[in-house]
């Protein structure tokens, strides 16, 4: 078919053939940002696939986590249960892994019917060097926990981003706690008075007031300072009346994988002291 000449003009205007032949350039156009986001979505897959492909097999009841990087992790699941029919049972930490269990067509339980779970898999939002984590940033911990310690094996699956020496070194939103609404201020006023730092109901976002759990309860944001005794620290908040949950889990992983920077994937164990 042939173009008359304004057509094929405004076509090359279009085409950007208007300037003397050039080397073509990478688009300069996709900003930094985009290309990390891009590289952090790929490290949450091959972190979570490999999860799925060390520790997942035919005739397991499995916990499910929540978050974005669990997203993959069951991508990973329900390919597998396609591919190989694989008999799994899965439970879910929230809402959210509920929803997710659901559209991918996976049987759905709960701790009722399977108290007992082969492996759990989740993400976090840091992990140290001894596999202590904080994890909340979504505001399922409660959940996640009692899974997580539900669980024979407790995987967590992550980005390098996550990764620290020591707890707040990457996550500077602080630890969540979960509390029951009325309660809020004293353990706010409580746990800035032990501990130090500070103590902040976290507000919804698309909603007037604060964000409710799925168990109906506030979450308090905490920023810390100088706290390295986490085991204790957390017993101790715990001890607080109104406290439901912290998000630290400490001494509960057995292995981290991290997708990092460069396409691979390394795997973190816990040292048995
Ligand atoms: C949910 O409350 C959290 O504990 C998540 O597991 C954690 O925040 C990790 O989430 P991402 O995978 O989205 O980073």
């Amino acid at each position: 078919m042939w173009l008359k000449l304004p057509a094929l003009l405004s076509l090359g205007l279009r085409w950007g053939l208007r300037a003397a032949p050039q080397r073509w350039q990478p688009p300069l156009s996709i900003p930094r940002r985009k290309l990390s986001a891009g590289m952090e979505e790929e490290a949450k897959r091959k972190a979570g696939y490999m999860a799925v492909d060390n520790h997942v097999q035919d005739n397991q009841t499995l916990g499910i986590g929540s978050g974005s990087t669990i997203v993959y992790a069951v991508d990973r699941i329900a390919k597998r249960v396609q591919e190989e029919n694989l008999k799994l049972v899965c439970v879910p930490t929230s809402f959210q892994a509920r929803q997710l269990i659901l559209q991918h067509q996976l049987t759905l339980s709960d701790l009722d019917r399977h108290p007992e779970l082969d492996v759990a898999i989740d993400g976090a939002d840091e992990v140290d060097s001894d596999l202590n984590l904080i994890k909340g940033g979504g505001g399922c911990l409660t959940q996640e926990k009692i899974v997580a310690a539900c669980a024979k094996e407790f995987i967590v699956v992550a980005d390098y981003r996550k990764d620290s020496k020591s707890l707040g070194e990457k996550w500077k939103k602080g630890v969540p706690i979960e509390v029951i609404p009325m309660a809020y201020v004293p353990v706010t006023k409580a746990i800035a008075a032990k501990f130090g730092g500070a103590a902040e109901l976290r507000m919804a976002v698309n909603k007037a007031g604060p964000v409710v759990t799925d168990n109906g309860n506030f979450i308090l944001d905490w920023k810390f300072d100088n706290i390295s005794d986490w085991k204790n620290v957390n017993i101790d908040i715990k001890m607080i009346p109104g406290v439901v949950e912290t998000g630290l889990f400490i001494g509960m992983a057995e292995r981290v994988y991290f997708g990092l920077e460069d396409g691979s994937v390394c795997f973190r164990d816990r040292c048995s002291h």
